[in-house]
């Protein structure tokens, strides 16, 4: 028999914990959600949730950068993980990330409220956005393992005042040098679970309730930097410029135009632009882009990437400029695992929850967690599909039946381990 929760005392709950977070010791913009690692409005918004859990009885702890872990059994023991992140995106709204975090912990409290004893653990990663030091999935690619000494020494630095991460982490209390006993946050669990919104339309359009995710795109993230020449604009004749800005503009139509050929729902971005010197009367003589190209099927933008790289370089010699493509990071898709993936169908169908299988185009933590354990995304809709926006919005009642799903999917996957 599906556990049966009280539906509005979750959706209560949820939507109190995702819009305390909105208050302005937790952000530092007025104008969107705002907080990167180390930060204070970060440490306020981790504290927040490690008070929720340790009201619950959990044994809550950081690891030697920051991973927040929240555990109800003793360290050492098999566990079920849930959570997500409570960073955000540079331009962002409340949901992305905080709302995996309030589901895990209300299925915490939900699992104590039936006496169900689950042992759980929630994790909220560290720096899942980029948005403080230009790497996404930063916390949970430390615990899997997946970055090296020189990357996390030399390669990643604060965009806002350019100082090493590990300065930061160390002024902050942290042990960065310590990065690998990281690892343990992903030790002994048996499964995972991450709650996210959508971040697309495809729920809120169908009127479908959740999504049941079956794989994680990848993607490639390099810049292009362009070395022109620059002139005085009125009098440099049209022929024979070095234009690094005209140079980036055909990259940049050549990426959209790249990914819509790769087919596959795999896609391209040119998000970031820098140009030097940046005046109305001066031939741009540097530029620097940056290129985001995601999918599920890793030949198809791993290809546009390539394929951008050998455009850039043709483009540059046909103006007279020099391109540098630089890759930052590449990662593969990530497909779900199959027993969790059935828990949460069968869950969602015992309680008449509507669902539909759907890949993620987002990148999330789990695409870390899924190498160390099975692991699993649900999806609840968010409003027109907005997000890494101050508008973007969900229904804390959507979330509520995603937490009754995770719960009851636990509950399926520990009646039937073997013992
Ligand atoms: C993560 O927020 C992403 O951009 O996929
Ligand atoms: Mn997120
Ligand atoms: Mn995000």
């Amino acid at each position: 028999m599906p556990v049966v929760i009280d539906r509005a005392r979750s959706r209560d709950r949820i939507a109190h914990d995702v819009l305390t977070l909105t208050e302005p010791q937790y952000t530092s913009s007025s104008t969107a959600i705002c907080r990167y690692a180390y930060t204070p409005e970060y440490r306020r918004t981790a504290d927040y949730f490690a008070a929720r859990l340790r009201e619950l009885g959990f044994e809550v702890w950081e690891d030697a950068v920051g991973n927040l872990v929240g555990q109800n059994v003793p360290r050492g023991e098999r566990v079920y993980g849930l959570g997500s992140h409570c960073d955000s995106n540079r331009n962002g709204g409340p949901w992305d990330g905080p709302l995996g975090v309030a589901v895990a912990l209300e299925v915490c409290r939900l699992s104590g409220e039936h006496g169900l004893d689950l042992p759980l653990r929630v994790i909220s990663f560290l720096e899942e956005e980029g948005s403080g030091f230009g790497q996404m999935l930063l916390g949970s690619r430390i615990a899997a393992g997946r970055i090296t000494d020189e990357e996390l020494r030399d390669g990643l630095r604060a965009i806002d005042d350019g100082r090493p991460f590990v300065e930061h982490a160390r002024e902050a209390g942290y042990r960065p040098q310590e990065w690998r006993s990281c690892s343990e946050t992903l030790d002994d669990l048996d499964g995972w679970i991450e709650t996210h919104i959508e971040q697309g339309r495809v729920l809120q359009d169908e009127g479908t309730t959740l999504g049941i995710v079956e794989a994680i795109a990848g993607y490639v993230h390099a810049d292009v930097h362009l070395d022109g020449r620059a002139g005085h604009a009125g009098a440099t004749p049209m022929i024979g410029r070095a234009d690094a800005l005209a140079t980036a503009a055909e990259i940049i139509l050549e990426a959209e135009r790249l990914a819509v050929q790769a087919g596959h729902a795999t896609v391209a971005t040119v998000g970031e632009l820098d140009v030097e010197p940046g005046l109305i009367n001066v031939v741009p003589g540097a530029v620097r882009l940056s290129l985001d190209t995601r999918g599920v099927r890793e030949d198809a933008f791993r290809g546009v990437a390539s394929a951008l790289e050998s455009f850039a370089q043709e483009a540059a010699r046909r103006r007279g400029v020099a391109a540098r493509y630089v890759q930052r990071t590449a990662v593969a898709p990530t497909p779900m695992d199959a027993g969790i993936l059935a828990a949460l169908q069968e869950s969602a169908d015992a309680a008449g929850i509507t669902h539909r299988r759907m890949a993620s185009g987002a990148a999330h933590d789990t695409m870390c967690v899924a190498g160390r354990a099975p692991s699993a995304m649900v999806f609840v809709p968010c409003r027109d599909g907005i997000s890494h926006a101050p508008e973007e919005d969900s229904d804390p009642a959507d979330a509520a039946l995603a937490a009754e799903v995770v719960l009851n999917a636990l509950v399926r996957l520990r009646a039937t381990a073997p013992s």
